[in-house]
C-alpha cells in the first residue's frame, strides 16, 4: 500500500470534508473541520491527510486535525477529528495520519496533545490519562477517556483545565 502523508492543502478542503461525512454517521465532524477552518485555533501545518495514489491521482483517504487550545495558562494541542474513509480503515492508515500530526507537533517544539477518545487506540501511540499530567477536560468523561500526550519539549506544564476552541462547544 502507497498510502502517504503529507500537509493538507487549501485544495484538499472538499476531499477532506467527504472522508469526515463517510467515516462519521452524521455531518458533525466535517462541519466541525470547517468551523475550524475559520478559527484562530487552526495551524495550517497540523492538519494533516493521508493520500492514495488511484487512477493516476492522489485520493485524500484519511485526516487529523491538531487545533491550539488553553490548558491552564498555558496551551496545548488537541487532537480531533480523525477519519479513515471507510474502505481504508483497518488498514494502519489512521495510525499513519495521527502519527503524522503528532511528529509535525513535536518537530515544532509544541508540548503536549490531548485527545478524547478510546484508550486502546489512542495509547498506542503513548497517550495516557490526562489527570496524570494534572491536564482535566471539559467533559464528563471517565478518566481514561480523556488523555495527554506530553512531546519532547514538555517540561512538566502546561498543566490544568482544557479549553477547547469555540468550534467544538456545539459537538
Ligand atoms: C478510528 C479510526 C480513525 C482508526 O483508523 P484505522 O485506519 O481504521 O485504524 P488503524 O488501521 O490505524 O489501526 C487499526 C487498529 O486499531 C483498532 N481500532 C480501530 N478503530 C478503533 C476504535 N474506534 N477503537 C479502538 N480501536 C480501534 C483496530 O482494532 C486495529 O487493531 P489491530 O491492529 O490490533 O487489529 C478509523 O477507523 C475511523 O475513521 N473510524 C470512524 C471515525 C472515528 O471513530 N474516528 C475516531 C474518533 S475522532
Amino acid at each position: 500500500m502507497t498510502v502517504r502523508t503529507r500537509v493538507e492543502q487549501p485544495s484538499d478542503a472538499r476531499a477532506t470534508r467527504l472522508v469526515h461525512m463517510a467515516a462519521f454517521p452524521g455531518p458533525d465532524e466535517a462541519d466541525l473541520v470547517d468551523a475550524l477552518r475559520r478559527d484562530p485555533s487552526w495551524v495550517d501545518e497540523f492538519s494533516v491527510v493521508a493520500v492514495a495514489p488511484v487512477d493516476q491521482r492522489e485520493l485524500v483517504v484519511a485526516h487529523a486535525l491538531l487545533t491550539r487550545l488553553r490548558i491552564g495558562q498555558g496551551q496545548g494541542l488537541a487532537l480531533a477529528p480523525v477519519a479513515v474513509a471507510p474502505e481504508w480503515q483497518r488498514k494502519g492508515v489512521g495510525r499513519l495520519v495521527v502519527r503524522a500530526a503528532l511528529d509535525a507537533a513535536d518537530a515544532a517544539g509544541e508540548r503536549l496533545v490531548v485527545v478524547l477518545g478510546d484508550p486502546d487506540y489512542y495509547g498506542r501511540f503513548g497517550f495516557t490519562p490526562a489527570s496524570r499530567h494534572e491536564v482535566t477536560g471539559p467533559f464528563p468523561v471517565r478518566d481514561e477517556y480523556f488523555q495527554a500526550l506530553p512531546l519532547s519539549a514538555y517540561d512538566g506544564k502546561p498543566r490544568g483545565l482544557c479549553r477547547y476552541p469555540a468550534p467544538f462547544d456545539g459537538v
